[in-house]
């Protein structure tokens, strides 16, 4: 029968999550989303009017099916959690069952098991402020939101400096870099199961739009990197299709470079 994949982190059809989804239901997953609560009317409205369809064609000329849509914010692990304003809130008070807990027992209750899991997501509130200036609550926000769980998606500002990711950004993707080798073991000890980081390039997302810099990193990658050219999302759902799959099945607590080499520069060129 075909993998099951749950995607965190879909609410367009520009970043990487969307990518992914296309790459393994290209591979044969069914397709499952968790769509931030506020942006889930116009995901939905978006997907059902067809705004999408021109890029939910697969290779083989099909177009990729999404089993079902689930209001998620990762922020909350259970209703205790999720302050009076947010529930009163419109957008949320319109959805019901959003916590992360919430949405793992009704996926499990309609469907059963996931065979997949990919975290998508980031969110940083103060991401344009450098580290020095983020308060508090921008940088537990920060973290709370960006890191966590199987495939995951970080960025090498966890690593070297990237002047503009700010708001404890770069110590999100600290965090969910060490998270992917320590969840790696214990995951694996107790369910083999496997734990990766793709470190992506830049990409002009929705998300990374907010931080600002965006089209000046894609044009420093271009001049910089070993391969001179653009970097789509595909390559990296592409790469997590394999993550994924068993050809993959010795590789876990690894974080993969899809960045066309960028990484591997020590000076600019
Ligand atoms: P995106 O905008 O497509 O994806 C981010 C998603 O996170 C959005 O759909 C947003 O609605 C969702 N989100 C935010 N807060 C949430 C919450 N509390 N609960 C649930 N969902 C929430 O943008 P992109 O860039 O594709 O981001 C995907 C991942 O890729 C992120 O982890 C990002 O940090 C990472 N990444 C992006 C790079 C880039 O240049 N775009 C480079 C390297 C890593």
């Amino acid at each position: 029968r075909g993998k099951k994949a749950f995607i965190a982190g879909v609410a367009d059809d520009n970043g990487y999550g969307w990518a992914i989804a296309k790459s393994l239901a290209a591979a044969g997953a069914e397709i499952f989303v968790g769509t931030w609560v506020p942006a889930l009317n116009i995901f939905e409205t978006s997907l059902r009017r067809g705004k999408f369809d021109g890029s939910r064609v697969l290779p083989d000329g099909s177009l990729m099916e999404i089993t079902k849509v689930y209001p998620l914010d990762a922020v909350y692990d259970s209703p205790e959690d999720v302050p009076e304003d947010v529930k009163a809130n419109k957008r949320y008070a319109a959805s019901s069952k959003w916590t992360v807990k919430e949405v793992a027992e009704s996926v499990k209750q309609d469907f059963g098991s996931i065979d997949i899991l990919v975290h998508s997501l980031a969110n940083g509130p103060e991401v344009s402020k450098p580290l020095l200036e983020t308060s508090r609550k921008g940088y537990l926000a920060a973290v709370s939101a960006s890191s966590g769980s199987s495939i995951s998606l970080t960025y090498i500002a966890s690593e070297r400096i990237i002047p503009g990711y700010g708001g404890g950004m770069s110590s999100a993707k600290a965090a969910l870099e060490s998270d992917t080798r320590v969840l790696a073991f214990e995951a694996g000890r107790k369910h083999k199961i496997r734990v990766n980081a793709i470190s992506a390039g830049p990409l002009g997302s929705r998300a990374a739009k907010a931080i600002g810099f965006i089209d000046t990193m894609i044009e420093y990658s271009f001049e910089n990197a070993p391969l001179q050219k653009e970097l789509s999302a595909d390559e990296v759902g592409n790469t997590a299709a394999f993550l994924a799959s068993p050809l993959a099945s010795a590789i876990t607590g690894a974080v993969i470079y899809v960045d066309n080499g960028l990484n591997a520069m020590g000076v600019g060129v």
